[in-house]
């Protein structure tokens, strides 16, 4: 296992979308053990693969203490309801605001083993879920918000 070098705002890698992932091999286990130690070291509670500069549709988010669930091309099958709550992402360190996701949200995905599975979480999993996926599709939360826009108008990247 080993750290890699997070991505942050500003790359243009980050705007760009992940395509799916088709070999389920050592590569990708590789990438996902190092996503995980990564994302542990910054303490952050999700990580897609676009982060560390690999644009496959690879994400983990810790859906309990100290438990992780690595998600390989999702699909979101339907979301409930509406949460408001404070949002921040380790390629935008130091900036937090509040986004508005989905309360509840059920995905199709596989894991590492290309094994097919559904996955239903709520809350702050969910968020995380949500933040994650639009990850792969190169948006980001400072996308949502005003005071997101603005902070990219501050630092003048896009
Ligand atoms: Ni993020």
């Amino acid at each position: 296992m080993a750290t890699r070098n997070i991505v942050e705002l500003g790359n243009p890698t980050l705007r760009k979308k992940s395509k799916p992932v088709v070999d389920f091999d050592e590569n990708l286990g590789q990438l996902f053990d190092d996503m995980l130690q990564t994302m542990k070291e910054k303490n952050g509670m999700g990580i897609s693969a676009v982060q560390v500069g690999v644009l496959r549709r690879a994400l983990i988010v810790e859906i309990d203490q100290g438990k992780y669930l690595e998600v390989c091309n999702p699909t979101i099958l339907e979301t409930k309801g509406k949460c408001k709550n404070q949002e921040g992402c380790l390629s935008i360190p130091g900036f937090y605001t509040d986004v508005e996701r989905p309360y509840y949200v059920k995905i199709e995905a596989y894991d590492r083993h290309g094994k097919k599975f559904e996955f239903e979480g709520e809350d702050y999993v969910a968020r995380c879920i949500c933040h994650e996926i639009d990850h792969l599709n190169g948006i980001l939360f400072v996308d949502y918000t005003k005071a997101g826009r603005d902070y990219k108008k501050k630092k003048g990247v896009e």
